[in-house]
């Protein structure tokens, strides 16, 4: 159980109130009858006085939305989500644009292009989603929250630039989130271009080449020249199947908050990567404090979309507020939205006043 009082635990344990104060003050916490005290200290407490103590069920967070576990039957492949990282300038957006461009159908919706940064492309009768990002911030926020995005991070090297600061920085981070990392060596095309100086470099922060007897894919493309994407699809595809990614499509949505701005006329824009379960226009969302219906949901051509399914990216119209990146998002019943947003909320200012109201010794010391 969460956190008691001194009485309660007095009351459960058939002691006397000041027995259990002794054996705090034994303990070295001061406490009076109606404080509280957390679990641990109270079961170092039960356990002095003899009494055992069983783990419980910790108590139901009223502002966390229940994790329910998917059945292994329940479960059917889907897309691998791939991240694009690397240094600036190194030719992230460009090869997501060659790869969306020698993909993507033709013809696309008033041919306007929303760059939503989150793009699913077929390829070979396959579908691939990539996420493009801008800074590693948004990586960051969405480990932090526990959201592990990403199935396959493509690291993009220039070839004349080789290894530079944020490369380490995706290297490292797709090393803490255990996801396997393909390299794409860049911009080929350039007179300065080193490949073999790159891998050297990527060697020596622990991404050995597989033709030197590593397990690292490295493939040499051109963005600009449009060449060696084909082979750096393949190679994607071959590390996904081998992982075998899976979600049940079959149940509420789940998913996480790739960007999401305000726009004028729409209101709030968010873009959700859907991980389990299929999103529909009418459900019932709630990423963060901001709720809302999914009053219109769009794909990265723009076109409406009335479900999108676990690894598909959409931009979601009807929140009552801006999410923040890396938030996670859930579809739940009606009535449970706004409360729970609320509560989230009001959880939110009491450990904001927490922050700003905690006394400190040196505090007290002053004051003397
Ligand atoms: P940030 O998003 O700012 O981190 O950059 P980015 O990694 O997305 O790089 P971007 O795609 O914007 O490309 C940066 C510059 O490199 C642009 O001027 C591109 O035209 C150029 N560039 C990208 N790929 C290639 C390539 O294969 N060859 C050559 N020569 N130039 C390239
Ligand atoms: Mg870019």
């Amino acid at each position: 159980d969460g956190p008691l009082t001194v009485k309660e635990l007095a009351d459960k344990m058939g002691r006397e109130v000041s027995e259990i104060i002794k054996k705090l003050m034994f303990l070295g916490v001061m406490a009076t009858i109606n404080q509280e005290i957390d679990v641990d200290t109270a079961t170092i407490v039960a356990e002095d006085f003899g009494v055992e103590v069983t783990e419980v069920e910790p108590a139901e967070d009223p502002t966390e939305i229940k994790e329910i576990e998917d059945a292994p039957e329940t479960l059917q492949p889907r897309p691998p989500v791939v991240t694009i990282m690397g240094h600036v300038d190194h030719g992230k957006t460009s090869l997501l644009d060659v790869i969306r461009q020698t993909n993507v159908t033709a013809h696309e919706a008033g041919g306007i292009t929303q760059h939503i940064g989150a793009y699913m492309v077929r390829y070979k009768g396959n579908k691939i989603t990539f996420l493009d990002t801008p800074g590693h911030e948004a990586f960051t926020a969405m480990r932090l929250r526990g959201a592990q995005s990403t199935d396959i991070a493509v690291l993009v090297v220039a070839a004349d630039d080789g290894v530079m600061p944020q490369t380490i920085e995706a290297i490292n981070h797709a090393k803490s989130a255990n996801v396997p990392v393909l390299v794409a060596i860049n911009k080929m095309d350039k007179p300065g271009a080193n490949p073999d100086h790159v891998k050297q470099q990527l060697a020596e922060h622990g991404l050995l080449p597989e033709e030197w007897g590593g397990d690292t894919i490295m493939v040499p493309v051109s963005a600009k020249k449009r060449q060696g994407i084909d082979d750096l699809l393949e190679n994607i595809l071959l590390v996904a199947e081998v992982m075998e990614l899976k979600a049940n499509p079959n149940r509420h949505a789940q998913g996480v908050v790739i960007e999401a701005k305000l726009d004028k006329g729409r209101g709030p824009v968010c873009t959700v990567l859907v991980q389990k379960g299929t999103l529909r226009v009418g459900d019932t969302i709630i990423a963060g404090t901001a709720f809302g219906k999914v009053r219109a949901m769009t794909n990265e051509r723009g076109e409406k979309v009335k479900a999108a399914r676990p690894s598909m990216p959409v931009e979601v119209l009807g929140l009552s507020d801006v999410p923040q990146a890396g938030e996670i998002m859930d579809a739940v019943d009606d009535n449970e939205a706004r409360t729970i947003a609320e509560k989230r909320i009001e959880k939110q200012r009491v450990s904001e006043m927490q922050k700003t109201h905690k006394v400190t010794l040196d505090d007290i010391f002053n004051q003397i």
